[in-house]
């Protein structure tokens, strides 16, 4: 390719409705799709807070028949997307509704995606693997900070592998996503943190990469601002409406810039990671973070100033070394503040552990556009200091 055409930038995202009530608008969308029935996809949590009757309601009222899948594990399974799969088929479905975080949203792509080819999920994993279109896609994000509803990743848990796939295609991305901060009242305030913390590595993964433009900058800065000015608030006060809209445009500023700049080795070792353990995502991410801002810091010096400056460090006067340091002491102390203090080890890593997880992150997709090129053995030098 030549150097023209690399540096050539596209930008996908959905349809997207932002704004308390926009949950509300569903059924429309789902006529303007000609929905004839409807999967209805989230998971226990989720339907317990009581999202999902309500959602299943504006279907009914909308004089839609839907069948309801909530069989989906917190890091969701590939067998999970087969099961959903053989229902959407089995009961003549033409269209996915998924209501939740990142685990029924990435599982409801991935059911997408096999009713359509018919084959197992798990062959699909890679960038640009999927052939045909999918079924059409509303989501509903009950978190803010995955960005499944914005992005086109779908990542899916590899049980017997002990490992976590990344499906990376614009085939993926939903058609509308309505971004509705009411939702994520219902999340407590650890898992306000984590996936706010998965928001903020997003917007800094994505702003750093190597496919980032000007295109995808304006979004990471915004979602690097937001969630730096308000999630600590947020998390001290789960309940405020307009914190959780901010904390919220910011996830999905940070996913419009991911999806389109991909993300970084933060990711890639957390995927290792999540699907050794089954961690939650976002807390695995936090584990990382500084210590891959160290690995990385001296690839990207002059962006990763600008990140200094939009977690509000002024950076003026100070040399590259300065400004890595308090960049990462301002992580550390956002990670502090919401309660995100452990490190691998006190969630029963070992350092025999490492060499298998670095192996296995090395082969992730979102290494490819970290900004320093990573090999194995830097991989496990950073799991080393992140124990
Ligand atoms: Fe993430």
């Amino acid at each position: 390719m030549s150097d023209d055409i690399a540096n050539l930038r596209k930008f996908v995202a959905p349809e997207i409705v932002f704004g308390a009530g926009a949950r509300k608008t569903v059924a429309n969308f789902a006529r303007s799709f000609g929905a004839r029935k409807i999967l209805l996809v989230s998971d226990p949590g989720v339907q317990a807070a009581g999202w999902v009757t309500e959602v299943a309601q504006d279907l009914q009222m909308g004089g839609f028949e839907y069948e309801l899948f909530t069989d989906v594990s917190p890091n969701p399974r590939s067998e999970e997307v087969m099961k959903g799969a053989q229902l959407y088929t089995q009961h003549g479905c033409n269209l996915i509704v998924a209501v939740g975080g990142g685990s029924p949203m990435d599982c409801a792509k991935g059911i997408g995606i096999v009713a359509t080819h018919n084959r197992h999920i798990l062959e699909f994993e890679g960038v640009d693997t999927i052939e045909m279109a999918i079924p059409p896609l509303i989501f509903i994000p009950t978190t803010a900070g995955t960005s499944a509803d914005v992005s086109q990743f779908a990542i899916i848990n590899d049980q017997q592998e002990r490992m976590k796939i990344s499906i990376v295609s614009k085939a993926v991305v939903p058609d509308v996503s309505l971004i509705d901060p009411e939702t994520t009242v219902t999340m407590d305030p650890f898992l306000t943190a984590c996936t706010g913390v998965d928001a903020l590595v997003h917007a800094i993964e994505a702003f750093v990469s190597t496919g980032s433009g000007p295109l995808t900058d304006m979004h990471a800065l915004d979602a690097i601002r937001l969630v730096n000015d308000n999630l600590v608030a947020l998390v001290k006060d789960p309940t405020d409406l307009k914190l959780r809209e901010q904390v919220m445009l910011g996830s999905m500023k940070a996913g419009l810039a991911f999806s389109n700049a991909i993300l970084g080795a933060v990711h890639a070792m957390s995927h290792s990671l999540g699907g050794f353990l089954d961690l939650p995502h976002g807390m695995c991410n936090a584990m990382l973070l500084e210590h891959v801002i160290g690995f990385n810091f001296k690839s990207a010096e002059d962006k990763f100033r600008v990140v200094a400056e939009t977690m509000g460090i002024d950076t003026r006067g100070m040399n590259n070394l300065m400004v890595h340091k308090r960049l990462q002491d301002r992580v550390i102390q956002l990670k502090r503040d919401v309660g995100l203090v452990e490190g691998l080890a006190s969630r029963g890593v070992n350092l025999s552990d490492i060499p298998e997880l670095s192996a296995k992150a090395i082969k992730d997709p979102c290494i490819l556009t970290n900004p320093r090129r990573s090999s194995k053995r830097d991989v496990e030098v950073v799991y080393e200091e992140a124990l």
